[in-house]
């Protein structure tokens, strides 16, 4: 993934480093609706769904932005692009400093390299767009036909303009688990970063894609020790190493303790309801109230999706991981200017 320019990695890191100190949200995820094109088997906000009344707009979100001043902002869902306010939606949350680090979420079935484009232009800063195979197997995992061929051509169309802004991520469940080196040589091939997370049952209730058997363990630790070494010759892994490993330890005790959900990150729905955590319904008006009703009584360690995983960790690892992987130097700085 492309580094941060040295101006906004500072930005980034004096409103991470407040919210940090005064239990504000690091990161706010959007959550757009709760429709979506596919219905993946893994998640329990798929197909398309009549919205509800009482919809936020996009002014409603440049409120909340300046409400809770995050350092960073998910645009997900549900599939966000079915949003056909989604520019609007973008234009409010941006600040004139070009806060909060803008990341968009999708399963590309609708996205064009005309949007990508209007959209970055807008202030998108990185899209993600989600993979659970490297080929076909991918479209009956998300019960959305053609979705893999349509992405095999739009994500290297995307990565051939150079910014540097596109990522592949990916949900690790007991089906994929044995194709995962394909899917990150598939993000090679396709000129793009990627990032894997852990399937939580947490959305579905189920098992059934959970990893437990102790040959699957074992072939998840072989796999994750060899992304390690993929990462450390050829990049491309958006993951830290420590939270690439913790995936491991996640599967095997079935729990990972320490969630800063409500505290270091946050949910807001499509109607404007706060929550600690999209696997959670209880919603609250305020973070204030989550702060004070939920996350004194959270015990949870049920996830290990990539925002939680990140922002589990203390300040000063946050601090060091930011500086050493998004921090660029003033060369790279004036190639992207
Ligand atoms: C809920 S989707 C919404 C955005 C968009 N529709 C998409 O598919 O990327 C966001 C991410 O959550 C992941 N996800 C869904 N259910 C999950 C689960 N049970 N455990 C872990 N990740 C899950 C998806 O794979 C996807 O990458």
């Amino acid at each position: 993934m492309k580094a941060i320019p040295f101006s906004r990695a500072a930005r980034m890191i004096s409103r991470g480093t407040w919210s940090f100190m005064t239990d504000r949200p690091l990161v706010v995820s959007f959550e757009l609706t709760h429709s979506c094109t596919a219905d993946c088997l893994h998640c329990d906000k798929g197909k398309i769904k009549p919205e509800p009344d009482g919809l936020l707009r996009a002014a409603d979100y440049g409120r909340l932005v300046r409400q809770l001043k995050p350092m960073a902002v998910q645009l997900s869902g549900g599939e966000p692009l079915l949003r056909k306010d989604l520019a609007e939606i973008v234009r409010a949350v941006k600040e004139p400093s070009g806060l909060p680090y803008t990341i968009l979420v999708s399963n590309g079935r609708l996205f064009t390299e005309e949007k990508y484009l209007a959209l970055r232009a807008l202030g998108v800063n990185q899209f993600s767009f989600s993979l659970d195979f490297p080929d076909e197997r991918h479209d009956g995992f998300r019960q959305s036909p053609g979705l893999y061929q349509h992405l095999s051509k739009l994500v290297p169309a995307l990565a051939a303009h150079g910014f540097d802004d596109v990522a592949l991520n990916t949900a690790i469940t007991r089906e994929n688990l044995p194709t995962l080196e394909d899917t990150y040589e598939r993000a090679r091939q396709w000129g793009v970063s990627i990032s894997y997370s852990a399937y939580t049952p947490l959305r579905t209730h189920s098992m059934e894609h959970y990893i437990s058997s102790t040959d699957d363990l074992d072939l998840l630790r072989r796999t994750l020790d060899n992304l390690l070494k993929l990462k450390a010759q050829y990049g491309r892994i958006a993951n830290s190493d420590w939270t690439l490993s913790g995936i491991h330890d996640f599967f095997l005790h079935g729990s990972i303790p320490g969630c800063t959900a409500g505290r270091r990150f946050m949910v807001i729905t499509p109607t404007g309801g706060m929550r600690a955590c999209s696997m959670y319904e209880d919603t609250f008006t305020s973070q204030k109230e989550i702060l004070k009703e939920w996350v004194p009584k959270n015990e949870c360690g049920g996830c290990y999706v990539s925002i939680r995983s990140y922002l589990d960790a203390s300040f000063w690892t946050l601090l060091k991981d930011n500086l050493s992987n998004r921090v660029f130097t003033k060369e790279s700085q004036a190639k992207q200017c």
